[in-house]
């Protein structure tokens, strides 16, 4: 595997995808596949998943395909899947709890350490086994910090706790307060996420006419 520092994040962000059909394929038994069958599968062309691997040293061989265990190996290897990592949630209303019980954090590697909220009347109560407890407690839990935070509440109060968790160590946050951190905190490494920017799409595209090619994320 080659180092991977120019990666265009284009290419980066198309990694997921491939780590998840490599699976698929694995659970059904394939244990080779060439470009072209892949690409037939993913509904890209041979020429751009070639392209897309070579970015990182290749690992086909010609006439071969690829060995599908050893490619999604590299791949989560790239993605750093199966790094240690401590996770916490902060808000433990219904997205928290709804992240903190169907994202299945220790498949990659990861744990979920704890999940925090301002209301503290929900302190001790247990989320996929795991304690709420009160953000007065943050400070101290972020002693050892944990490595990513994952945003469950409004945009209000978003920033206070942003500062609090950077002052802690903690700079990398998967968010979905709608709080635009980077233009505050330029430092901290985000990934927002916004479920309804994915629904206007499907607006638009049940408008539009003809065949649906650059929006495949299936
Ligand atoms: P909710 O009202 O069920 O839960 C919010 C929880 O966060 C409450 O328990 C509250 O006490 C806690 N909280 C509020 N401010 C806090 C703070 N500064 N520190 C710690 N805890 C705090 O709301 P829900 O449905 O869980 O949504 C949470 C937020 O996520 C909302 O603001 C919503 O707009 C946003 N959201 C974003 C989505 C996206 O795609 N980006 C999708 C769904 C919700």
């Amino acid at each position: 595997m080659q180092e991977n520092k120019n990666i265009s994040k284009t290419v980066i962000r198309r990694l997921p995808r491939y780590y998840r059909f490599l699976g698929e394929l694995l659970r059904q038994g394939v244990e080779k596949i060439s470009s072209k069958a892949l690409a037939e599968r993913m509904r890209l062309t041979a020429s751009q998943i070639r392209q897309d691997l070579n970015c990182f040293g290749g690992f086909g061989q010609q006439g071969y395909g690829y060995n599908v265990k050893e490619l999604r190996g590299e791949i989560g290897a790239i993605l750093h899947l199966g790094d240690k990592r401590r996770v916490i949630i902060i808000g433990a209303g219904n997205l928290g709890r709804a992240i903190a019980l169907h994202i299945d954090f220790p498949r990659y590697g990861w744990e979920l350490a704890a999940v925090f909220d301002r209301d503290d009347t929900l302190a001790g109560e247990s989320i996929a086994d795991v304690k709420v407890r009160s953000t007065a407690e943050l400070r101290a839990f972020c002693g050892e910090p944990p490595d990513m935070a994952v945003l469950c509440i409004p945009r209000e109060g978003a920033e206070e706790t942003v500062k609090t968790l950077m002052e802690c160590g903690v700079t990398a946050f998967w968010n979905f307060s709608h709080f635009d951190i980077q233009t505050c905190f330029p430092d901290a490494r985000v990934e927002n996420v916004h479920l309804t920017d994915s629904l206007m799409i499907l607006s638009y595209l049940m408008e539009e006419n003809g065949e649906q090619e650059d929006t495949v994320t299936n």
